[in-house]
């Protein structure tokens, strides 16, 4: 099949927001204990880093990281996690139903987050706790000295405040299985009420409200519209959380969840600024896509819970395949097109939980599938995003309707010269010749790199046997002439080519 892909310098869609390749760490099986921390492992540093992840991290290139949780969050008490740590106490966490040893808390976050230059994303309880709580938590981190809770972090060891810039109200409010679940307007006018005092004590800081849990949910949209009525003046962000599932085991339907992440992002817009409509406000709500990756293999409740109250337990350990890759390269493109409202995103999680990284507990860790499209857009997704207008055969399906084989973003770096084109073939036994035309970046462009991203079967996975499975490999059917691309995309595959 043929497609065309056709850029212009001066049609630029926003400049891309590098938070948007962030992950999310959260207190849930073994995404922090034997992930990101175990102090006796081989490889562990005098803090009980796993060195092996940070480098792994370090690879993957995550800009912002969202933590404690999620569900774990509505549960939380963030002093249980602070102080000497022989006297943290031991937690029931009803959210995973395993036993949380406080260990690791906020302030072990902030020093492995610094250690990674990756910028820390904290979130408070609205779950079982409120404003007090969160006015105290952003003192604690965020205030220089002087006062009980400040001069507690500095006793702590952290001289400096943490000055953490980016905070989640709450997490999934909306969910009947989130501790302390609210209505709307219930939630609405505590994250309004949370977020006041937590600018009082810190105006600098930017807020995210909680936006439904899924697409799916029945208040989808009334939601989003209620909170915002309430707290419209005092948040900066709307987060979205999806999950994509194969459920109809058919790649080329599990594709169009590409197009439906597309439809949540602009139908949540067109919520937003409604609410700024009814207020006549020129303020925009930007979106934090501040949960989203595969799941649906490992969703069952045995993947969910295990018995007798374990710390660390196995959970939701999802293995990851060609075609998994293959959507996440598609999300990944789905938010750099809309880079003008989607202003950050949490691949969730990191480690283990759903994680692009695993690890096993005293032993090896390596990269899922997952991994590469996710650090390639990290490494080469500088610039402005410009506006893509593609032209591809399509197909049909029970997802979306309307599904383009060709799925395209392109950003440009005018700092570098460096222009990247991201594409996925999503034709599933045809290749595709692609004829790319930069307009106005120049005529004597050359290739820097072609990769592509292809394995014959889409349920290959990456196991610590045979880690290199599905990676990426070098594609040479790529030429450049003046402003003119044309590249051979095998079936079902992830590219990206890098021009100067
Ligand atoms: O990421 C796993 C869980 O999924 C999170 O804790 C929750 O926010 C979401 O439902």
């Amino acid at each position: 099949i043929a497609s065309r892909l056709v850029v212009d310098r001066d049609f630029v869609v926003a400049d891309l927001d590098r938070r948007v390749f962030g992950t999310f760490v959260e207190h849930m099986g073994r995404c922090v204990y034997t992930g990101i921390y175990e102090p006796n492992h081989p490889d562990a540093d005098s803090r009980g880093y796993r060195k092996d992840v940070m480098e792994l991290t370090r690879e993957l290139g995550p800009t912002i990281v969202r933590y404690p949780g999620g569900n774990f969050l509505s549960g939380y008490n963030w002093e249980d996690g602070v102080g000497p740590k022989e006297q943290r106490p031991k937690r029931l966490d009803l959210a995973w139903y395993s036993v949380e040893t406080n260990q690791f808390g906020t302030n072990e976050f902030i020093e492995w987050c610094r250690a990674l230059d990756i910028e820390p994303m904290y979130g408070v309880n609205l779950g079982t706790r409120g404003p007090d709580e969160a006015r105290h938590f952003v003192e604690y981190c965020n205030h220089p000295g002087g006062t009980a809770l400040s001069d507690l972090r500095r006793e702590h060891g952290h001289e400096k405040p943490h000055d953490i810039k980016f905070w989640c109200l709450g997490n999934e409010m909306d969910g009947p299985w989130q501790i302390g679940r609210k209505t709307a307007d219930e939630y609405g006018r505590i994250a309004l009420e949370t977020a006041k005092l937590m600018r009082s004590v810190d105006p600098t800081i930017q807020l995210a409200a909680c936006g439904s849990s899924t697409h799916e949910m029945a208040t989808y949209g009334a939601w989003e519209d209620r909170v915002l009525e309430h707290c419209f003046e005092q948040v900066d962000f709307i987060s979205l959380h999806t999950y994509f599932e194969n459920r109809r085991d058919s790649t080329a339907e599990f594709f169009g969840n590409i197009e439906v992440m597309d439809l949540f992002i602009k139908e949540i817009v067109a919520v937003a600024d409604s609410v700024a409509a009814r207020k006549h406000s020129s303020k925009r709500i930007m979106l934090s896509f501040d949960e989203w990756n595969v799941w649906y293999k490992a969703r069952s409740i045995n993947d969910l819970r295990k018995p007798g109250w374990p710390t660390a337990p196995r959970l939701i350990e999802e293995v990851y395949n060609t075609e998994d890759a293959l959507v996440v390269g598609g999300a990944l493109i789905t938010m750099m097109n809309n880079a003008d409202r989607v202003k950050t995103a949490c691949l969730a999680q990191l480690v283990n939980v759903i994680g692009p990284i695993m690890t096993e507990p005293g032993g090896a860790a390596w990269r899922q599938t997952i991994f590469y499209p996710f650090s390639q857009a990290s490494k080469f997704g500088h610039g402005r995003v410009l506006k893509s207008v593609i032209e591809s055969p399509t197909y049909e399906a029970e997802t979306f309707p309307e599904i383009a084989y060709l799925c395209a973003a392109v950003v440009d770096d005018p700092a570098t010269g460096i222009t990247t084109i991201f594409a996925l073939n999503r034709h599933l036994t045809d290749e595709m010749d692609l004829n790319i035309e930069l307009r106005g970046l120049g005529t004597e462009r050359t290739l820097d790199q072609a990769l592509e991203l292809h394995h014959t079967n889409m349920k290959a996975v990456n196991t610590r046997e045979a880690p290199l499975t599905v990676a990426p490999a070098v594609n040479s059917r790529v030429s450049v002439e003046g402003e003119k691309i044309t590249a051979r995309l095998k079936p079902g595959s992830w590219n990206v080519i890098v021009t100067t």
